[in-house]
């Protein structure tokens, strides 16, 4: 793909009607589309060892699931097919480049690139996700059609790990080409039948269930809340019938409840929620220790690991950063770098120089090396 290539979307329009709400249809009016991966190149990575990958074929009415690696001869096969390769912005620098398009959107919402390729009549068959998403349409043509709300009472086929839809009642169609993208909301029902062979760039998304979120704010708020703290019903009213749990004494223990989740609870929770990384990201001791002499001198450069989930936050009192799911505090004078790191993803020239010459930046830079978040070189 061309550096320069970019969508023709009105941002605060499609944040006010689309995101999250709606699907939108964003034609790639303007020329210079070169998608970032070929087909060859995606089926190639899909024999690798380390790479999650799966193919799902349609056979009689039934759909089969295999996972990767595979082998040239499983992309043989007579019955409509396709491949779908995860987390490829991790191996491809320019597939990575894709998710800038939607800078608009933080990164801590962003999850990895999907890529897909199909033979003609092949797809993943009717589905929704619980995530937002948008289908970036590489190489060849996909028909998109659009169907139901659909939240987790929609019947789905038998199946063990696909979650196929039983039915799909479809409300829109769109005929996609090079360099075109649809935008689906969660719970939309979407299938996409390749014209020919095609392929397909997934930019996903992520949120936390809100079962997540209360799990973690509820261990902050119990780091706060000592053991020697009990329930009290001073004042209570004589009891008639000892056997008897009155409803009155349940209602003091809601409301004693109530005033405990009353509390201020430091935040710092949601950020190490939301920098988790999905894949295992524990470095290398041999190339930590390289990292680090190399930061010390001679470092040309420093970027962000492809995997790394990195984000800040500023209030009043403090810098705080949050990396790979661990969050500690940082000296303001780091905000600059952090904010070239988390927009470009790479320090360089002089602007490593300043970075290194200042010992609060030097001593994040040195923090993020040891969670494995940057390479130096
Ligand atoms: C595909 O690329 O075929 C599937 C993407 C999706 O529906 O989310
Ligand atoms: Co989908």
């Amino acid at each position: 793909m061309s550096g320069k290539w970019q969508i023709d979307l009105d941002r605060d329009a499609f944040l006010n009607e689309f995101w999250q709400r709606k699907p939108l249809l964003i034609k790639n009016t303007r020329n210079g589309f070169t998608p970032p991966l070929s087909s060859d190149e995606l089926a190639g990575l899909a024999l690798e060892d380390d790479v999650e990958s799966r193919l799902i074929e349609h056979c009689n009415g039934s759909w089969r699931l295999q996972h990767g690696p595979f082998s040239e001869a499983d992309f043989l096969r007579d019955n409509p097919w396709t491949l779908l390769v995860q987390a490829v912005d991790h191996y491809i620098p320019e597939v990575a480049e894709l998710q800038r398009l939607f800078d608009f959107i933080p990164r801590w919402r962003m999850d990895d690139v999907m890529v897909s390729y199909a033979v003609d009549g092949g797809g993943v068959g009717p589905h929704y996700d619980n995530y937002d998403v948008f289908l970036l349409q590489g190489e060849g043509q996909r028909l998109w059609r659009i169907g139901q709300r659909c939240d987790e009472h929609s019947p789905l086929l038998p199946h063990d790990e696909l979650r196929i839809l039983h039915s799909f009642d479809k409300r829109e169609e769109y005929l996609l080409g090079p360099g075109d993208i649809l935008y689906v909301p969660p719970g939309v029902a979407h299938w996409g039948i390749a014209q020919g062979e095609c392929t397909t760039f997934s930019i996903g998304f992520r949120a936390p269930r809100i079962s997540d979120l209360l799990s973690r704010w509820t261990d902050q708020l119990l780091l706060q809340i000592t053991a020697d703290t009990f329930y009290g019903d001073a004042g209570r009213a004589a009891s008639t019938r000892p056997g008897e749990l009155h409803a009155d004494d349940v209602q003091a223990a809601l409301a004693q409840l109530r005033s405990a989740l009353d509390q201020a609870v430091p935040s710092q929770w949601f950020g190490e929620l939301v920098t988790e990384p999905r894949y295992d990201v524990e470095p290398d001791e041999d190339d930590v220790a390289e990292a680090l002499a190399l930061l010390q001198d001679g470092a040309r450069s420093v970027a962000l690991s492809p995997a790394a989930k990195l984000a800040w936050q500023q209030d009043a009192q403090q810098l705080t950063v949050f990396a790979n799911g661990e969050s500690f505090n940082c000296a303001p004078t780091a905000l600059p770098a952090l904010l070239v790191l988390c927009d470009g993803r790479l320090l360089a020239g002089a602007i490593l120089d300043t970075a290194l010459a200042d010992a609060d930046t030097a001593a994040l830079l040195t923090r993020l090396v040891n969670l494995g978040c940057l390479h130096v070189r």
